[in-house]
Order: structure tokens, then C-alpha cells, then sequence
């Protein structure tokens, strides 16, 4: 089977930045509490006007500009979230219609909440061996500042919002490894007690620590030996950013090279599915991903789920 290589990104990120200090106005708790146990400073929330689907939109147009393609070259659209603004149309259909993608491909979201975008880079992935076509927009966004209790200090304090896009392209021959995993728990809860409430975060931050620390590493050497590469191989590993603490456990674990490890939960927080291509989108626009480097990008997150995958950068920029 063909695999993935990484085109081109784009990112978005809402208009209000929200320090720690802010926060410390509006709940018990300081800058040293927030910085110590997870290493955010700031996050970006969604003014009145901004929601998941508009910072989709505007990442997504980036990536299909910066890859020089058509829309019409555009053979599926999945989006990752779980703050979606309406559960239909999904934000996939949104960015169909707002980039003018062709209509006889599929668009469709995807909730495994953190590792969402590496669940919707493997859907795509099957879509285009499936379907035919060679190029897949995939999206990761989050509005989840909308879904947490502002009076909550024990997750207001953790999530962010914005949206970044990938441009994938299939090819032959090149090292791609995905793994993907879930185990059901109410670790991590968005939504209820009805199925349509948007009832706020709530978290287990413990568990979901211990799970995440747990899984990373299990999870990136998954990649590895699927691809037949080792870490040395690898020029870049592009964690979930939900906490510097988790990171800094799966480099211990595995005795790596903490300057391989990418971060930017300081100025962005937990953006759940949308982390990992921000994170991806500031390392292109800062010239800190160059073409023919490989990378490992590892998610976790509610469900329980997880998902790794190993896939080299062609960028155009
Ligand atoms: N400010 C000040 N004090 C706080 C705050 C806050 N914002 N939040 C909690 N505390 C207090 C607690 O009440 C507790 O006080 P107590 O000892 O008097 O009871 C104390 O600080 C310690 O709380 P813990 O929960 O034990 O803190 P911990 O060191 O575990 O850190 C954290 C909490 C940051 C949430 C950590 O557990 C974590 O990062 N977990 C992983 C979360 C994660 O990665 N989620 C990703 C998935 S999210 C998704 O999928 C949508």
C-alpha cells in the first residue's frame, strides 16, 4: 500500500489571548501553579465571532495555497474535532463548500478527541487507496474554550483553541507507519447527560496522566518498527501538547534527544485535535521542518484513544 507524505500546512488561531494571569482573576489559582504542573503560559480562545469551522476554514485555504494545488486536485476532506459547531454540517462540509472542493469526494469529521487529526490522516490515508485520488486536506480545530466551566479551575486553566491543515500527498515508497488505539473510559467527558448536551470538560487529570505517559511511548515505538526506522532516524517527534511534564516522561523513557521533541503548549495550551498540525504549521513557518525530514507525531487524548504516525515532510511553503 502507498503511503503519506506531508505537502503543505496552514493554521488559524482565534483573536483573544488569554494568560495565566487572566486566569488568576477568575479562578484560585496563579501563573506558578499553571507553568510548574503543565508548562502553559497563554492560550488563544475564539471571540464572539471565530468557532472550530471558521478557524478550519482559514487553516485549510492556507495549506491549499501554500501547496500550489487546485481545489479541484482535492480528492477528500476529514476534519478532526470535537467542538464542532453543529454535529451537521460537519466542518469537513464546511470547508468543502467555503474552499470549493469537488463534490463527488468525501468530507467528514472525525471525534477521537486529542488524536483526532492522526485518526483523520489515517482515514484519509484509506480513502485514497480506497477511492483513488492523491491528495488529501486534513484539518484538526478545536473550539474548546467554549466547552469548559470558566468556574472550573481544574480544566479552564488546561485547553485552547485554533486549527491548523495538512495537504497529504500518496506516494510510493515512502516510510509511512500509522498506529492507531482506544479503550473506553470516562476518564476525560465532554457532553451529557443527554447525547446532544454540550455539558462542560471534565477530567481525571491523573489517570489521564498516567494513561499518557503510558501510551506515548508505546505508541512512537509502534511507528518505528512498523517503518523499520529507529529514533536516530528521526528528525522531529510531535507530541499532543497538553503538558510539558507528559513530554518530558516519554523522553526519559525512551532516552532520547529532548531537542527532537517540539513544544508550544506554552503559548497555545491543549487545542486537542488541533495540536499536533499547529504544531506542525509553526514549525514550517519557522523554518524548523525542511523538506525530506522525517518525523514521529504521537496523540492521546479522550475516549480513551491514541494514535502515532511516521511520515516525512515535502514541504512547500
Ligand atoms: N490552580 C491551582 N490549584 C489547582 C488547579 C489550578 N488550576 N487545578 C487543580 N489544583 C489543585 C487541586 O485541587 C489539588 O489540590 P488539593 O491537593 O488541595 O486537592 C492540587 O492542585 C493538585 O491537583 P492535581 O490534580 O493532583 O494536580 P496534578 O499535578 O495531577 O496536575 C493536571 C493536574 C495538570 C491536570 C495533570 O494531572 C495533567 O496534566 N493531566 C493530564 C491531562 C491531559 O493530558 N489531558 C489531555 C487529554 S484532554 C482531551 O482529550 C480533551
Amino acid at each position: 500500500m502507498k503511503g503519506l507524505q506531508l505537502l503543505a500546512t496552514g493554521g488559524a488561531l482565534p483573536g483573544r489571548v488569554v494568560t495565566n494571569e487572566d486566569l488568576s482573576r477568575q479562578v484560585d489559582t496563579s501563573d506558578e501553579w499553571i507553568t510548574t504542573r503543565t508548562g502553559i503560559r497563554q492560550r488563544y480562545c475564539c471571540t464572539e465571532s471565530e468557532d472550530a469551522a471558521t478557524l478550519a476554514i482559514a487553516a485549510a485555504r492556507q495549506a491549499l495555497a501554500r501547496s500550489g494545488l487546485a481545489a479541484s486536485e482535492i480528492a477528500c476532506c476529514v476534519a478532526a474535532t470535537l467542538s464542532a459547531p453543529t454535529a451537521t454540517p460537519s466542518v469537513a462540509c464546511r470547508v468543502q463548500a467555503a474552499l470549493g472542493l469537488p463534490e463527488n469526494r468525501p468530507a467528514f469529521d472525525v471525534n477521537a478527541a486529542c488524536s483526532g487529526f492522526i485518526y483523520a490522516i489515517a482515514a484519509a490515508h484509506g480513502l485514497l487507496n480506497t477511492l483513488g485520488g492523491r491528495y488529501a486536506l486534513v484539518i484538526g480545530c478545536e473550539a474548546l474554550s467554549r466547552m469548559v466551566d470558566p468556574a472550573d479551575r481544574t480544566t479552564c486553566v488546561l485547553f485552547g483553541d485554533g486549527a491548523g491543515a495538512a495537504i497529504l500527498e500518496l506516494a510510493e515508497d515512502v516510510p509511512f507507519a500509522v498506529t492507531l488505539g482506544a479503550r473506553g473510559s470516562e476518564a476525560i467527558r465532554v457532553g451529557g447527560p443527554a447525547a446532544c448536551d454540550t455539558a462542560p470538560i471534565t477530567m481525571d487529570g491523573k489517570a489521564v496522566f498516567r494513561f499518557a505517559v503510558e501510551t506515548m511511548p508505546r505508541c512512537l515505538q509502534t511507528v518505528l518498527e512498523r517503518s523499520q526506522k529507529t529514533l536516530a532516524d528521526l528528525d522531529w517527534v510531535v507530541c499532543h501538547q497538553a503538558n510539558s511534564r507528559i513530554i518530558d516522561h516519554c523522553i526519559k523513557h525512551l532516552h532520547a534527544e529532548p531537542s527532537k521533541f517540539y513544544k508550544n503548549m506554552d503559548r497555545h495550551g491543549n487545542t486537542s485535535a488541533a495540536s499536533i498540525p499547529i504544531a506542525l504549521h509553526e514549525m514550517v513557518e519557522n523554518d524548523l521542518l525542511h523538506p525530506g525530514q522525517t518525523l514521529a507525531c504521537i496523540g492521546f487524548g479522550g475516549g480513551l484513544t491514541w494514535g502515532g504516525m511516521l511520515l516525512t515532510y515535502e514541504g512547500r511553503k
